[in-house]
């Protein structure tokens, strides 16, 4: 980060300045049909700051080649820039040690790494892997799939009506069959923050792993995977306001030491004979092939941009979002906010009396406002709340509410030509 951003973010981390950080977000100037562009679709992905979007453009400019392997200087830099996004995720989870932070396609292709290799490895016919009624598609599907080849069962928490995991019942889920657990942090469409260290903390009783689905977690809470003493956390950059394609996965060290490799190919190799092939050492072992490297290094940037914001004085400031939000749609007739836990993130998911959902995002669109509507990959959540899909409006660092507001104008004008 050069000084005249350092500085900038000196100033930021100080007095949260909204009108400020959304100067880094060059898109946030766009017009759509006419009006001004209200992004209120974070949950699917969040916009990028202009560092991430130069750091990647610098990278092609100035650094491109390909790393690890090259003895010439632009792949010593292209190296060295790839392994230093690696040290600031490290530090920004506070994980043990670099080794334990592999570079993945985002949170889906970390999910299907830990089922396919440590599930692999550890699951036999009739275990058991309890996962919530709120998991994102992302971590229902794998498991699923290798549930399936190893004849394993899924098992699931319930949740109540405001949207909370049942904490009793997942417990009473806790046997000797279990092999692993896996959920969601935070809810993508309900907002639910869960009590994952309860539930890491009870599962470790019983030396059980537990996987976090931190996707909807790091761009609005502190993750420390120390404090939680959680045994894999995924996360993607592009909901961290950094590059789509890249993500994370976090691993305990001694569990990735003794998983086989997800995926085979160069660079994850130490030596290949035709008879034998052994393996590179972590976090090399899980990243066969070229990866994406300006994503990665984007990703270091968009981490750095974040802790200088300061996570906290973002939370504080999505919270005052949420809550204003939650009070100015809960005065228009017939809407019914669906996701009322007490502990929540600045995801705002509703549904109007007789509006479809994609009505409600196609009107809206034309104000120039960007929800998301749909299941939100949440299928078996819609099916528990007996709707097929609601509006989702999800705030981030540079939402104001005077975007709510203009969020507010326009469901009263949906309702005004939809809902007679
Ligand atoms: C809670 C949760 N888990 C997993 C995912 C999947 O993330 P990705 O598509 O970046 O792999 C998402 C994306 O919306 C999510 O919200």
């Amino acid at each position: 980060m050069d000084i005249q951003t350092a500085a900038r973010a000196e100033i930021n981390n100080k007095i949260f300045d909204v009108v400020r950080i959304r100067e880094d977000f060059p898109i946030l100037k766009k017009k759509v049909h006419g009006k001004n562009l209200v992004y209120l679709d974070n949950a699917a992905t969040t916009q990028k700051p202009i560092y991430v979007i130069d750091k990647i453009s610098e990278y092609y400019t100035t650094m491109n080649s390909n790393i690890h392997r090259g003895v010439h200087a632009l792949s010593g830099v292209a190296t060295e820039a790839y392994e230093s996004a690696r040290i600031g995720i490290k530090y920004f989870i506070n994980a043990l040690g670099k080794n334990e932070i592999i570079f993945t396609r985002g949170t889906t292709e970390a999910i299907n790494l830990v089922a396919q290799s440590y599930g692999r490895t550890n699951f036999n016919e009739g275990d058991e892997v309890i996962i919530s009624h709120m998991e994102h598609h992302s971590n229902i599907v794998p498991w699923q799939l290798i549930c399936a080849e190893k004849k394993a069962k899924l098992r699931i928490i319930p949740i109540n009506d405001n949207g909370e995991l049942i904490y009793e019942e997942f417990e009473k889920l806790v046997n000797e069959k279990t092999k692993i657990i896996s959920v969601v942090y935070v809810s993508n469409s309900l907002g639910t923050i869960n009590p994952v260290k309860k539930i890491i903390n009870y599962a470790h009783q019983f030396k059980i792993p537990v996987m976090i689905d931190a996707a909807q977690a790091v761009n609005h809470l502190e993750v420390d995977v120390q404090e939680l003493d959680c045994d894999f956390l995924a996360f993607s950059g592009h909901k961290l306001y950094g590059p789509t394609g890249i993500g994370v996965l976090y691993g305990k060290i001694d569990l990735l030491e003794a998983m086989p490799p997800y995926m085979g190919g160069g660079d994850m190799i130490s030596k290949v004979t035709f008879e034998k092939t052994t393996y590179n050492e972590l976090p090399h072992k899980f990243e066969a092939g070229t990866p994406d490297i300006a994503g990665a290094i984007g990703l270091g940037t968009a981490v750095e941009y974040v802790k200088n914001i300061g996570i906290n004085n973002i939370r504080k400031h999505e919270s005052e979002l949420l809550e204003y939000a939650t009070e100015k749609v809960s005065e228009i007739p017939g809407l019914r906010i669906i996701g009322n836990a007490k502990d929540k993130t600045s995801v705002l998911s509703f549904v109007l009396e007789n509006i479809h959902p994609h009505d409600i995002g196609t009107f809206l669109d034309f104000e120039g406002v960007a929800i998301r509507t749909g299941h939100h990959c949440t299928q078996p959540l819609m099916d528990r709340f007996k709707i097929p899909a609601t509006s989702r409006a999800s705030f981030g660092m540079y939402n104001t509410k005077e975007e709510i507001d203009v969020l507010v104008k326009g469901l009263k004008k949906t309702i005004g030509v939809f809902g007679k």
